[in-house]
């Protein structure tokens, strides 16, 4: 989308024109001037659809000038960019037809949900509207990144989905050898490093391929250069990650720090991967009191318990009441096979389709999407011992 900026700021420029390259499709700067006289005496001949005012120290001669200019571009969507205490401008500027007011200075997040707004409304859409789903390992061994990282590479592989996995842990993060021996080039923290660039194509030269529908942005893994990650970054990632892939898996680990809240902010869905044992459901207890105390919608966060065997002393009804939320899957115990995949780095899925814990991966992509997975390979392969090494 073009966009004429007006403005005095050199800063503020620069910011809009970094944040605006970095959304898909990106947010053009066709011209930049000074001031609305300027814009005034030197209109651009491509008309822009978007009209970007600084009105941050606007004459009240000005709100006139603003009017007129709209008249210039009357198929331009105009977005106002004050600072606080300048209730008259408002009024003046609704009557100019602005379709947007953002207070400086400018937060990014505020900024690309009014850019959204923007687009949807002259018909710039996205190309995707990925969600997000948080896995998070209520006790460390939980099996949150075994089935992170396998769910995702079935979600990929089964329903053909488009599949982004960003590993959050802050330090010690291997999501990516659950599933690979690819040694990865760049992490979260390089992409925060280099966040101006971020677009499309920067973030999928960042990831390990896992398929070509698969992707995994490795963890951060040193710790001196972990402070270079905010939450901002956080933002922009997920924004440009929701445009381009049709799931964002986040594996969370078990800290909770500014960069997993703000991603846990965003969440379509979390959830909390536990067993069912007491050390498990006492730290799942004191996670969920976080998420309630944070004023997250409790329907949102779904419980997967990990390693279950039937029959044992605590019930998944105990485990619900406990912990008031929803059981929404049980994955067996099927050490056999999950140690093949962990020790190999080969997906469960793709050493075994008529596993266990693969079939159990399967219901997984089912719930989560809604949708039912034709049965009958399954079957196959049960009538007929088939299934080992079968992609
Ligand atoms: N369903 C399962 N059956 C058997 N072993 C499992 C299962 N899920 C996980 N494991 C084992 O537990 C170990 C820890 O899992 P991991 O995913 O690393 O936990 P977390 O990320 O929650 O700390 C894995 O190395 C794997 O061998
Ligand atoms: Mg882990």
């Amino acid at each position: 989308m073009k966009a004429l900026l007006i403005t005095r700021d050199s800063l503020l420029n620069a910011e809009i024109a970094s944040q605006g390259a970095a959304r898909v499709p990106p947010l053009t700067l066709v011209a930049t001037r000074a001031s609305l006289r300027e814009a005034l005496d030197r209109l651009v001949s491509d008309a822009p659809a978007l009209v970007i005012v600084d009105a941050s120290d606007f004459e009240p001669s000005e709100a006139d000038q603003l009017e007129r200019l709209s008249k210039h571009y009357p198929g331009a969507s105009f977005m106002l960019l004050t600072r606080e205490h300048q209730q008259d401008l408002l009024i003046r500027a609704m009557r100019a037809g602005v379709r947007e007011v953002l207070q400086l200075p400018l937060v990014h997040r505020a900024f690309h949900e009014a850019m959204d707004r923007v687009a949807a409304s002259v018909g710039v859409t996205s190309m995707h509207d990925g969600k997000v789903l948080a896995f998070i390992s209520c006790k460390g061994g939980s099996g949150a990144t075994f089935i992170s990282t396998n769910f995702s590479y079935a979600l990929a592989t089964l329903v053909d989905k488009k599949v982004l996995l960003i590993d959050l842990h802050g330090q010690f993060g291997d999501a990516t050898l659950y599933v690979s021996d690819q040694k990865a080039a760049m992490t979260l923290s390089d992409v925060c490093g280099q966040i101006a660039r971020l677009d499309a194509a920067f973030l999928a030269s960042c990831l390990v391929h896992i398929t070509p529908g698969f992707g995994i942005l490795a963890a951060a893994d040193d710790p001196t250069r972990a402070v270079d990650l905010k939450a901002d970054h956080m933002d922009a990632i997920l924004r440009v990650a929701r445009q381009n892939y049709d799931y964002i898996v986040l594996d969370v680990g078990r800290q909770i720090d500014a960069i997993s809240l703000r991603a846990l902010d965003s969440a379509d869905a979390i959830y909390p991967v536990l067993q069912l044992g007491l050390p498990d459901i006492r730290d799942g207890r004191r996670l969920l009191d976080i998420f309630r105390s944070l004023g997250y919608p409790i329907e949102n966060t779904r419980l997967i318990v990990n390693r279950y065997e039937k029959g044992g002393k605590l019930r998944l009804q105990d485990l619900q009441s406990a912990l008031g939320a929803e059981v929404l899957h049980t994955i067996p115990n099927d050490y056999l096979a999950v140690t093949d995949s962990v020790n190999q780095g080969v997906p469960a899925l793709q050493l075994s389709r008529s596993a266990p814990i693969s079939r159990s991966l399967t219901e997984l992509v089912e719930l989560i999407t809604a949708r039912r997975l034709p049965e009958n390979k399954g079957l196959f392969d049960r009538l007929f011992g088939r299934g080992d090494h079968d992609q």
